[in-house]
């Protein structure tokens, strides 16, 4: 069917914004529109490179050099692309990605301070400068997002299902930098990222997100109704 074209669809924002919850609602919709869907996140997405993840964020990985951090997330991302993204969109299929590089542009270069430059040209080396057509940037207070993360790592680590809190354990200036980092890519690149208001209930930041989805992709298959369903 004619508009069931692949797209590449990332979703950025701080620890604890909601963008897996987001995610995951938004290919719900994508699915019942009957369109292929792979949903997938980094760092990881692949084998190999969950087990970067697993160094990246567990909290007994200490002493990472902030180049050694910024390395490993290309290692992951590199092994992504390769193995899962680009196949996915040559195929046709829809790819909705949970974190992308503007995380490593928000993070290591502005968060852990390495700069933009070193990132964009690492993407433009390693990953042939794939863009996202969309991004969704989720605009939110640290303070509330970074406490939520905090919560349910905390939860999930008492459950022994992970340990994924060396981020979270960053002071504000950090976070207040990673979200500097994040304003100024919105600013340069404002034909591929959308700033959507995250601190509503999940349902309305839903909402705002399918009239962003319909409107860039062109979509007009989320209609008032098919967003009630999904
Ligand atoms: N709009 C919302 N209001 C209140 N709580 C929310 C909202 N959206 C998600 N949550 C809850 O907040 C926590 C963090 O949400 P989620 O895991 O989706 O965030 P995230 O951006 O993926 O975090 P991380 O960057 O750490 O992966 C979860 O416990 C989730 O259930
Ligand atoms: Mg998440």
């Amino acid at each position: 069917m004619a508009h069931k074209r692949a797209a590449f669809i990332t979703f950025e924002g701080l620890d604890g914004c909601g963008k897996s919850t987001q995610v995951e609602r938004l290919a719900a919709c994508f699915v019942e529109q009957g369109f292929s869907v792979l949903v997938t996140r980094e760092p990881g997405g692949t084998a190999n490179g969950e087990r970067i993840r697993q160094l990246l964020l567990d909290t007994r990985t200490a002493r990472l050099a902030p180049l050694t951090e910024l390395a490993l997330m290309f290692a992951a991302r590199v092994q992504h692309v390769e193995e899962l993204i680009r196949p996915a969109l040559d195929a046709g299929q829809m790819v909705i990605c949970d974190r992308f590089t503007d995380s490593s542009e928000a993070y290591q270069g502005g968060g852990r301070r390495l700069g933009k430059m070193l990132v964009l040209e690492l993407h433009r080396l390693l990953c042939g400068d794939l863009q996202p057509d969309l991004t969704i940037l989720m605009d939110s207070d640290i303070t509330a997002s970074v406490g939520r993360a905090r919560r349910r790592n905390q939860a999930r680590t008492a459950n022994q299902d992970s340990d994924e809190n060396r981020f979270e354990l960053e002071n504000r200036a950090f976070f207040a930098r990673v979200q500097a980092a994040y304003l100024e890519i919105a600013k340069r690149e404002p034909q591929r990222v959308f700033l959507v208001d995250a601190r509503g209930t999940a349902d309305q930041t839903h909402t705002k997100i399918l009239e962003v989805v319909s409107s860039k992709l062109g979509l007009n298959i989320f209609s008032k109704k098919a967003q009630n369903r999904c």
